[in-house]
């Protein structure tokens, strides 16, 4: 299976309105802080842009208004063409003026997550991360332990997005281990992870990680650092992944078919 991701900033999101559908414009119109609605904004065009380039979907601004990103009750988002269930799935970040979204078929389980690399107090570290990734951040240096520390954060949150959960469930039942790269001096053991073919991970630097669920359910996934922000993605299917990006602006001549000879039929 393939899977993609695109990130946007605020720069790249039109100042009008009309690529969001009317029940879209009726959600924005019920959001009373301007953070939110930006980052509501950010993260529907980054989602709109996605999907528009993954289903070889019309790019201009009125035809995009035919996609639309709804919350279910969970809070994760769904995507409907035409009014009707679309055949994908998606996750969704927005942090500091910039959004991610993650594209995949449908009944994939897939989360993304974006996080600020910053300063995380120790009362922040006994709460959130388990006993093994506090171990591992004690043995880390200190000018790596900020990353190390806001990318376990991440990953977990995109273990609960996959799930459709979100902070519902405590990020202790999430366990985070790297196969590579992170940290350098930490002497981790790989014996008990499982075999993840990962495919051709992009080049633009992406490593894999893996998120261990109660200790039974294992995400794969990949994580990157990149202008002061650390990224994660995860999949609940240990399949063989293509995970590409979706390059902006170049969104409409870079993109090999997503769909891998599938056929997804999208409503008209
Ligand atoms: C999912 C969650 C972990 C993301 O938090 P975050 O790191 O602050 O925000 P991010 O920008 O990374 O992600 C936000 C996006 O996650 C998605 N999301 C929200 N809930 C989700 C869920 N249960 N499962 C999957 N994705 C979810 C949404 O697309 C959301 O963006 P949108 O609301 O603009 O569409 C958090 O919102 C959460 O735990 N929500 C569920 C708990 C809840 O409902 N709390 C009450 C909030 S008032």
């Amino acid at each position: 299976m393939n899977a993609y991701w695109l990130e946007q900033s605020d720069a790249d999101v039109p100042a009008e309105n009309h690529w969001l559908s009317a029940g879209e414009i009726l959600s924005l119109g019920r959001m009373r802080y301007p953070k939110r609605r930006n980052d509501w904004r950010l993260g529907r065009w980054t989602a709109k842009r996605a999907l528009a380039a993954c289903l070889n979907l019309p790019r201009d601004l009125l035809a995009l208004a035919n996609v639309e990103i709804r919350a279910a009750a969970s809070g994760a988002p769904e995507v409907f063409l035409f009014n009707q269930t679309a055949p994908v799935t998606i996750s969704l970040s927005h942090r500091a003026g910039i959004a991610m979204c993650a594209v995949a078929h449908p009944g994939t389980g897939i989360g993304c997550d974006l996080e600020v690399i910053e300063p995380r107090s120790n009362a922040f570290i006994a709460d959130y991360l388990t006993a093994r990734e506090q171990a591992l951040v004690a043995q880390t240096l200190d000018e790596e332990r900020a990353l190390l520390v806001n990318l376990l954060w991440s990953a977990k949150e995109s273990a609960l997005k996959a799930l459709h959960v979100g902070l519902r469930l405590d990020t202790n039942c999430m366990d985070v281990s790297f196969n590579n790269g992170l940290p350098p001096h930490a002497d981790q053991s790989q014996q008990d992870l499982p075999f993840v073919p990962m495919g051709d991970v992009d080049t633009d630097g992406w490593r894999t990680l893996h998120v261990r669920y109660f200790g039974e359910q294992v995400f794969c996934g990949w994580w990157r650092h990149a202008n002061q922000m650390v990224r994660t993605f995860v999949s609940a299917l240990p399949l063989y992944v293509h995970f590409r990006a979706l390059k902006s602006p170049t969104l409409d001549s870079n993109l090999e078919s997503w769909t891998d000879g599938d056929t997804v039929e999208i409503p008209r």
